[in-house]
């Protein structure tokens, strides 16, 4: 069984008299620890794609399974707790809260999940070692570079040990070679943890690196 499988997905939006087709007819799978780049220009659908799998947007038709389960059957609860539970996103503005320090950062997912504060921080600090920022601990993001951000940002979105992550265009903002050391950060980790990741860019000097590369074209996989 495929971890992820999207049947015939559509996804269209009217604008006044116009249709906007975002996804069209897409059939996509993915396995568990797979590492999957999905490129493409701007407004070609890579958002709306990744936010499917997320279970934050839902198609006008076609079927997502997740381990099996149709997405469109499971309730709001379900749907909320395979969120929680089971993905962590990351995303291109790294999303971290300025006035918590590094660790801080990397510790919330947990303390949300009410984990108690020692063992919190034991695993947030060994993610962040694992990203390299262990000496940056308590440091607040704006004492930090994009790519150091974006490192944090990494760490936060596993320290909860999802089975998914979503990286929406996270390497957007940062220059190339920041770009392929947090590619390969990425890598790293979904080698050594066996998630499954799924990540958009619409820069094609990143690509050598894929093992698989998904490309969409006006919502279309060409
Ligand atoms: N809420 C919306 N209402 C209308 N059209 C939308 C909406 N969201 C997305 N679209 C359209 O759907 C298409 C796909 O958008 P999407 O954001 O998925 O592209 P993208 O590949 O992520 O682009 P980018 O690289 O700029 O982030 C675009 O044509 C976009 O204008
Ligand atoms: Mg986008």
């Amino acid at each position: 069984m495929k971890l992820i499988e999207l049947q015939i997905i559509n996804k269209e939006y009217k604008l006044g008299q116009t249709q906007v087709y975002a996804l069209k007819d897409v059939s996509l799978s993915f396995d568990k620890g797979e590492f999957t780049a999905v490129w493409g220009p701007s407004g070609s659908g890579k958002t709306t794609l990744l936010n499917m799998i997320g279970t934050i947007d839902e198609p006008c038709s076609g079927t997502i399974l997740i381990n099996g389960k149709d997405v469109s059957k499971m309730s709001d609860n379900q749907k909320s707790d395979y969120r929680n539970n089971q993905i962590g996103f990351i995303f291109q503005n790294f999303n971290l809260i300025p006035v918590l320090s590094a660790v801080e950062n990397v510790m919330l997912p947990l303390q949300i999940r009410n984990v108690k504060t020692t063992i919190a921080k034991e695993k947030s600090m060994e993610r962040l070692k694992q990203v390299g920022l262990e000496h940056l601990a308590n440091n607040r993001p704006d004492k930090m570079s994009g790519g150091q951000r974006q490192r944090v940002a990494i760490a936060r979105a596993l320290v909860t040990d999802p089975e998914v992550v979503i990286a929406d265009e996270p390497t957007a903002n940062l220059d190339l070679a920041t770009s392929i050391n947090i590619i390969e950060i990425m890598q790293e980790l979904n080698k050594k943890d066996q998630a499954t990741f799924l990540f958009s860019t619409h820069d094609q000097r990143l690509l050598d690196r894929m093992n698989r590369r998904v490309k969409l074209e006006d919502g279309h996989v060409v």
